[in-house]
């Protein structure tokens, strides 16, 4: 039976999934049709929530700096580029299928169990009732569904979505040569995939490559001189075995990476540096500052191609789990794209001496630290940061439990709800009027006079609104709004003017 704290932090999970389809943020794929596993719709709400992200994390990472600037690159690639990262030959998770159950899982995540020992598990599903046991494998490991140590052998699973690119049948003269010949089907199996990948490119699975391959084009177009960075949010895709826990793991997700350009030798300093500049930007967002750590990823946990590396991990819902990871990629990735395509991929530095020689200019390829943020991770991040639930009395003296989004009104979808107490006696045209000149400001407002003044608030809550100014009947003779605001619930009687203010000096960090 699951323990009250593991209940509790279920309940958390749930109440934030029910919130996110009842309040427009985040549907399930093709609903009506069933829904598409482990795909997502973000609504109205979530759209916004999500462009606010991504434009915070580019406001810090390009428009506050100079050595920072942005790309927006193209989802499919050259395949080479594949073959030279790596992904093609080594992006690949341990594939096991469970011969009791049927379920796929991978290897490196499945529960782990003493070889040798004795692992009991249920024949038929688990409401079956039939009880058999057998000896756990040198693996070490059983199935997550039934337990059952009864497994396939591990096959490496490549992550990589392929497709084809142009109007191009990879199958057609294969089709014919294959017609009436006698081979085997493992023969069949390597010309079919022989075929296939000379027409295939892929999704990327990371934004990263990009800004490796455009190092050159990016650093001369705009005369960039290391240290410099190269960003960009876009969408990956990963065809996950394992999908979990609503949008944290997706087999279609968005990515915000930059590629930091150092010189050889400084880069500990400048992995030290974007350790704690991401850190502070999650810091700066967030309500409660325990929810992040840093860890350091374990000698054997490194890429081989890595010298040090971070993850920030976030304490969601379920527990630590990885928010970021930020990388100090030493030389590798420019040398092999350089290696392969021919093209030199370097910087000459005519302020620096070679080192090697001590004469003047120095060439090199640059050292590279990879601030690599998951975009839909942080909107569950933010969104489970957020979450309260407040118990209090009302005036009539019942119990109630307000939830609210106590999302950072950078991030909120809207800025303010402007309520016209009723919609009659020049109320809304005075609220209309406000929702202009706020609109005319770059502030998303809403305008709302659906339903009960308490409902709207309660509303507003639930979607993380900072504020609500309400409009009556004294409004039009004084020019004076109530503002309510969201965390307090306290509400307050000020110039319109001065409401205004209020909520962009918010928006400013302020307050
Ligand atoms: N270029 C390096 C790179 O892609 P990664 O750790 O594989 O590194 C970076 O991915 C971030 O992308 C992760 O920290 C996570 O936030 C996000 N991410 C990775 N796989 C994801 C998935 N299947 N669903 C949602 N987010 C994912």
């Amino acid at each position: 039976m699951a323990s009250q704290a593991e209940q509790t932090q279920g309940d958390t999970m749930g109440k934030i999934v029910s919130l996110c389809k009842r309040r427009g943020f985040i549907f399930q794929s093709s609903e009506i049709y069933g829904g598409l596993k482990s795909c997502y719709d973000y609504g109205p709400l979530g759209a916004e929530l999500k462009r606010n992200i991504a434009a915070e994390w580019w406001r810090s990472m390009v428009y506050e700096r100079d050595n920072i600037v942005g790309l927006d690159a193209s989802i499919m690639m050259h395949p080479q580029v594949w073959q030279t990262s790596g992904h093609l030959a080594g992006f690949s998770d341990p594939l096991v299928d469970c011969l009791n159950c049927k379920e796929r899982f991978r290897a490196d995540k499945a529960p782990r169990a003493e070889p040798g020992s004795q692992a009991v598990f249920a024949t038929g599903g688990k409401a079956s009732g039939q009880k058999q046991s057998a000896t756990v494998t040198a693996k070490g490991y059983v199935c997550p569904n039934c337990g059952s140590p009864v497994l396939s052998d591990e096959r490496q699973f490549n992550l990589m979505f392929r497709t084809a690119l142009g109007p191009v049948d990879p199958l057609a003269d294969l089709t014919k040569e294959l017609a009436g010949q006698a081979l085997s089907a493992e023969k069949i199996r390597e010309m079919i995939e022989e075929a296939v990948r000379k027409t295939a490119v892929y999704l990327r699975p990371e934004t990263a490559q990009a800004m490796f391959v455009q190092f050159l084009n990016v650093q001369q177009s705009m005369a960039m001189k290391v240290p410099f960075g190269i960003a960009q949010v876009g969408k990956s895709f990963r065809n996950e075995i394992v999908t979990e826990h609503f949008i944290f793991r997706s087999c279609e997700f968005e990515q915000m990476e930059m590629e930091f350009f150092c010189e050889p030798g400084s880069q500990k300093e400048w992995l030290e540096y974007w350790r704690k500049e991401r850190l502070a930007w999650y810091h700066r967002f967030a309500n409660s500052k325990d929810g992040f750590r840093m860890r350091q990823h374990a000698a054997d946990e490194l890429a081989h191609y890595s010298d040090d590396c971070y993850d920030i991990e976030y304490l969601y819902p379920w527990g630590w789990g990885e928010l970021e990871g930020i990388a100090s990629r030493t030389d590798f990735d420019l040398t092999r794209h350089a290696e392969a395509s021919g093209v030199k991929l370097s910087y000459f530095d005519q302020q620096k001496n070679d080192p090697a020689t001590g004469k003047p200019g120095w060439r090199y390829i640059p050292y590279v630290i990879e601030p690599a943020a998951g975009l839909t991770r942080s909107v569950l991040c933010f969104l489970a940061d957020a979450y309260a639930e407040e118990t209090g009395v009302d005036a009539d003296g019942a119990t109630k439990t307000r939830v609210l989004l106590k999302l950072h009104p950078r991030l909120a979808p809207y800025k303010a709800a402007i309520l016209p107490l009723v919609k009659k006696d020049g109320q809304p045209e005075m609220a209309m009027d406000l929702v202009a000149q706020m609109r005319k400001l770059g502030l998303n407002v809403s305008y709302d006079d659906k339903q009960s003044i308490g409902k709207r608030y309660a509303r507003h809550d639930e979607i993380g609104t900072p504020y609500c100014l309400t409009i009556d009947n004294d409004s039009l003779k004084d020019q004076t709004v109530t503002i309510r605001d969201r965390d307090t619930a306290k509400q307050e009687r000020i110039a319109v003017a001065e409401a205004i203010a209020v909520v962009q000096r918010r928006l400013d960090g302020d307050v």
